[in-house]
């Protein structure tokens, strides 16, 4: 279970990824969970019905003759015994009381920013970001009459004070939607900053602004929001944490409040994660640490190999941070690890990305990152295409810039590979 019993030290992260959410006896002892394939679920009586309604939309917790309920399940789309499994287990992950889990990392970001922005409301979000969530803000958000602020120096106390300035001067500013570090260029941001400039805002405008962290790129193991002053921890399942680019997902955590208002918005749209994935998501969670290690280390061999290769003008991985930076402080203090997902950039421009990609056969072209292949992709036309060339750049997006998503191959024949491409290019 989630939590140790019995005056038992915590569990570690490592175990909680294994277990935590099962529980076999609530499944004929299965050693492992069973995936519960059905769309709705029988009632004991009426009364029992009414009961497990008045739990799920109202709180309930007794009885009208005064016992507790314990609540069954009603119907998928509200929740189903796999979800709650994923849920409680990417909680304890995230160190969080609850979790929404959803059918994509866009379904949890589009979910949430509609439960908490309204409009006349403003929102402040690093840059860049995920190009849906880029679009998300950009287009659906602004279309909703939700004023968009973005800050492109996340480290920078002064920057974001006057982002959340300016966009507190439109309407109440009710979010710092941050990613860290960012896809594809790894830049971190200050997450605890973040949560002392949003206190300071909450003498101004009544109520503090909450802060949602973006935390896919290096999922739990890697990097505690919560333990920084993030109010909500986002990740897209889709990548490390399902691990083998074979299913789609999402989930927030945070506070149980919090995470309800979010559940009762996603039963409404419907964009839960159904029960394939969730019990795909409890398999691959057991080796998330096992294979991020692995990951991990392969991604300091090959981003040493490009490093020191005079046709690339740039490598953009962590663990090449400079010590004494603003972003190495923040690295040492935020992250347990470089992960193993970075951007590159090479000398010359997109014919010369190109050149590189077209040589490549074992690394594969394709987006998403995060799985046990290694991929890498062309930012610039594939992943942030729809977003507009300025604010590509504004990111730091250029047009040689390349990302990889190191897998958990031999490093050897990776960084062979590379060394093939880099000379045809
Ligand atoms: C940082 C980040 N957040 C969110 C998403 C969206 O996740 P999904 O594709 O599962 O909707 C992605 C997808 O690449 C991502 O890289």
């Amino acid at each position: 279970m989630a939590s140790a019993d019995g005056g038992r030290a915590p569990l570690h992260k490592e175990t909680l990824a294994v277990g935590a959410g099962y529980e076999p006896s609530q499944a004929w002892g299965a050693a492992k969970p069973p995936m519960v394939l059905t769309s709705t679920y029988l009632f004991p009586s009426a009364q029992k019905a009414k009961d497990f309604h008045r739990a799920f939309f109202d709180g309930a917790t007794h009885d009208v003759a005064g016992a507790l309920i314990d609540p069954g399940f009603i119907y998928s789309r509200l929740s189903h015994p796999n979800l709650a499994m994923v849920e409680t287990r990417m909680a304890a992950l995230d160190e969080a009381e609850d979790c929404a889990a959803f059918a994509s990392g866009m379904a949890t970001i589009s979910t949430l920013a509609l439960t908490l922005l309204r409009p006349g409301d403003s929102v402040v979000h690093t840059q860049p970001i995920y190009s849906a969530a880029d679009l998300l803000l950009n287009q659906v958000l602004t279309g909703l009459g939700v004023y968009v602020e973005p800050v492109a120096s996340p480290l920078d106390a002064d920057a974001i004070r006057a982002a959340a300035a300016v966009a507190a001067a439109k309407g109440p500013l009710r979010l710092f939607m941050l990613e860290s570090p960012a896809n594809p260029t790894s830049g971190l941001v200050d997450i605890a900053l973040f949560r002392r400039i949003a206190e300071e805002m909450a003498g101004d405008q009544g109520e503090r602004p909450l802060i949602s962290v973006d935390n896919t790129f290096l999922g739990p193991l890697l990097q505690r929001p919560a333990s920084h002053g993030a109010d909500l921890t986002v990740t897209s399942l889709t990548k490390y944490c399902g691990g083998h680019s074979d299913l789609l997902a999402g989930s927030v955590s945070g506070p149980k409040a919090l995470v309800a208002k979010v559940k009762a918005l996603r039963t409404i749209m419907g964009n839960h994660m159904e029960p394939f994935t969730a019990w795909l998501m409890l398999r691959s969670l057991e080796s998330l640490s096992v294979r991020q290690a692995r990951a991990c280390t392969n991604a300091a061999a090959v981003a040493q190999a490009l490093r020191v290769h005079p046709k690339v003008a740039s490598v953009n991985y962590l663990g090449f941070l400079q010590e004494g930076t603003p972003a190495r402080a923040v690295y040492d203090r935020q992250c347990a690890g470089a992960g193993s997902t970075f951007s590159f950039t090479l000398e010359g421009g997109e014919a010369e990305a190109f050149r590189f990609l077209d040589q490549l056969s074992l690394i594969k072209l394709a987006v998403s990152l995060g799985g046990s292949e290694t991929l890498i992709c062309h930012p610039a036309t594939t992943t942030h295409y729809a977003v507009p060339p300025s604010r590509r750049e504004a990111g730091g997006i250029l047009e040689a810039t390349l990302r990889l998503s190191v897998g958990i191959e031999h490093p050897d024949d990776l960084i062979a590979e590379i060394l093939r491409a880099l000379e045809a290019v």
